[in-house]
């Protein structure tokens, strides 16, 4: 749509009121945004399926009825995010439910409709809200449902059965399944998703065995092309491939990656009762994450997805992205206190970017502009609310664990591994269309990587 001259000095000036020096200001710009994020959810209308996004918001335009799972299971996490921030009831029922109905017959979140194309990286982003949930004592779904943190220990106790030693000294593949697309690949998203999962599990806990875990996959990652130290900057890319034993990485950078790693270094930081080791590896992904993704070019503090917000062309997935590294860096500056002072202006600028770039509660996606950029859509609704609803976190919401209130029941022996089988009920095939896809972006990214980023490097 081309907006004339008119239309588009109004829409510029529309914008959504946010002053940062009010809660209350922060609190309803912030359920603006709930709102229309949530208009997109039609799962508890009838006949509706609870917990997913409709099929026609795609997440992969190749695939019919790929029902953006993951992403929905986000969404959810945001929304418990944005209770505990402004202790707004209003869709805690339709959390509580969607989390549960998605759960699937082992409580590990692979339900067989989800499970033909099952990613690492998809099971852990709900297995995140359920430890929101946790961390902030959401109230738990009773009846015969199990806990939050059950559910969270079913996809630990699930997933640590498919690290594979066989290729490229370790890792996760980024599929569960050897008959999907990218099991070749093992991606940041399933490596640093879990090892996310294992510090939060470790730290609510305090059992050890998680946080072993969480020190095998950082080792792993660390060693592997998944992560390049240079000086005192960590970069984090985001697939390396098993057919040519992981040799290199495909140098994509996305505030996702960055965002799971960073939170999950906090956690073991803060489990570790401050290991030197763990504040130093903060400060290095902080370090990058502010140098590609907070460019000096617009005043070094706004948040920007680089490898396609500039030019619009990042799909349905990755305009949700920039909403886990908001909720990331909120979580850092808590659990490593030294880091408040170099993290809060950023989520402050951000925010008041993020609401200029609204028209009302309807947000775009280039935050930079200060205008509405006329995109829309679940994604840069639920980054807009992550954002605005991180400038409402502070010290009465330091996550909690079950040493200091959280009232979650852990299930050590949660989930299975069993049966995993995918039901064919909902086979998905991925078509020649979708790959040729995947490998367009990549190397659209690759040539913006290669201008933007490897300079940084070499
Ligand atoms: C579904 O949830 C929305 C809130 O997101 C609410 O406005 C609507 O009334 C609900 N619909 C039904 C049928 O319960
Ligand atoms: C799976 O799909 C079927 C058919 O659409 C639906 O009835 C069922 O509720 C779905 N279950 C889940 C967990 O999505
Ligand atoms: C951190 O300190 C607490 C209290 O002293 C102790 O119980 C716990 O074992 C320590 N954690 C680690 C990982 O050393
Ligand atoms: C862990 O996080 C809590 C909550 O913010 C903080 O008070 C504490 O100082 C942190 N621990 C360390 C070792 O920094
Ligand atoms: C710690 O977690 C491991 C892995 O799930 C489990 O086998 C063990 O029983 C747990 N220990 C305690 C004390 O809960």
């Amino acid at each position: 749509m081309r907006l004339s001259p008119l239309l588009f000095v109004a829409s510029a000036m529309a914008t959504l009121d946010l002053d940062l020096s009010s809660r209350s200001s922060i609190a309803s710009a912030a359920s603006s945004v709930a709102y229309n994020m949530m208009t997109y959810y039609v799962g508890n209308q009838t006949g509706q399926v609870p917990g997913i996004l409709p099929g026609s918001l795609s997440c992969n335009p190749n695939v019919a009825g790929t029902y953006c799972w993951w992403e929905a299971g986000a969404m959810w996490g945001s929304l418990i995010n944005y209770w505990q921030y402004t202790d707004d009831s209003t869709y805690n029922s339709i959390v509580s439910e969607s989390i549960q109905f998605q759960r699937g017959p082992q409580n590990n979140f692979n339900p067989p409709n989800q499970s033909r194309s099952m990613g690492i990286d998809d099971q852990v982003f709900w297995a995140f809200s359920a430890l929101d949930a946790v961390e902030s004592n959401f109230p738990e779904a009773g009846g015969d449902n199990p806990s939050w943190l059950a559910l969270a220990q079913g996809v630990f106790n699930f997933q640590t059965a498919y690290w594979d030693s066989a290729t490229c000294g370790g890792g996760f593949r980024w599929q569960v399944y050897s008959f999907n697309s990218g099991y070749n690949l093992k991606t940041m998203g399933a490596n640093g998703g879990n090892f996310q999962l294992s510090a939060r599990l470790a730290y609510v806990t305090g059992n050890s065995t998680y946080g072993n875990w969480a020190n095998q996959v950082w080792d792993w990652m660390y060693s592997s092309q998944l992560m390049t130290l240079s000086g005192d900057d960590l970069y984090i890319w985001d697939s390396t491939d098993t057919a040519n034993d992981c040799t290199n990485a495909d140098n994509l950078v996305w505030t996702y990656n960055y965002g799971t790693v960073l939170s999950g270094a906090a956690y073991m930081y803060n489990y570790t009762n401050g290991s030197s080791v763990w504040e130093t590896r903060v400060q290095q992904i902080l370090a990058t994450t502010f140098l590609l993704f907070f460019p000096s070019d617009y005043g070094g503090n706004i948040m920007i997805e680089m490898e396609c917000e500039p030019k619009l062309i990042c799909n349905q997935d990755q305009k949700s992205f920039k909403a886990y590294l908001a909720r990331s860096l909120a979580i850092t500056a808590l659990l490593v206190p030294s880091t408040a002072a170099q993290i809060t202006p950023k989520l402050q600028a951000t925010a008041q970017a993020a609401a200029e770039s609204c028209n009302g509660g309807v947000c775009g996606e280039q935050w930079y502009l200060a205008s509405y950029d006329s995109t829309t859509g679940v994604g840069e609704e639920m980054a807009a609310l992550s954002i605005i609803g991180a400038n409402l976190m502070d010290s009465s919401m330091i996550p909690l664990k079950l040493s200091t209130g959280a009232t979650s029941t852990p299930d050590p022996n949660a989930g299975g591994t069993t049966g995993t089988t995918p039901s064919t009920a909902f086979t998905k095939t991925i078509t020649t269309g979708d790959r040729a896809g995947a490998a367009i972006l990549t190397i659209l990214g690759s040539a913006f990587i290669l201008g933007g980023v490897w300079w940084l490097i070499i």
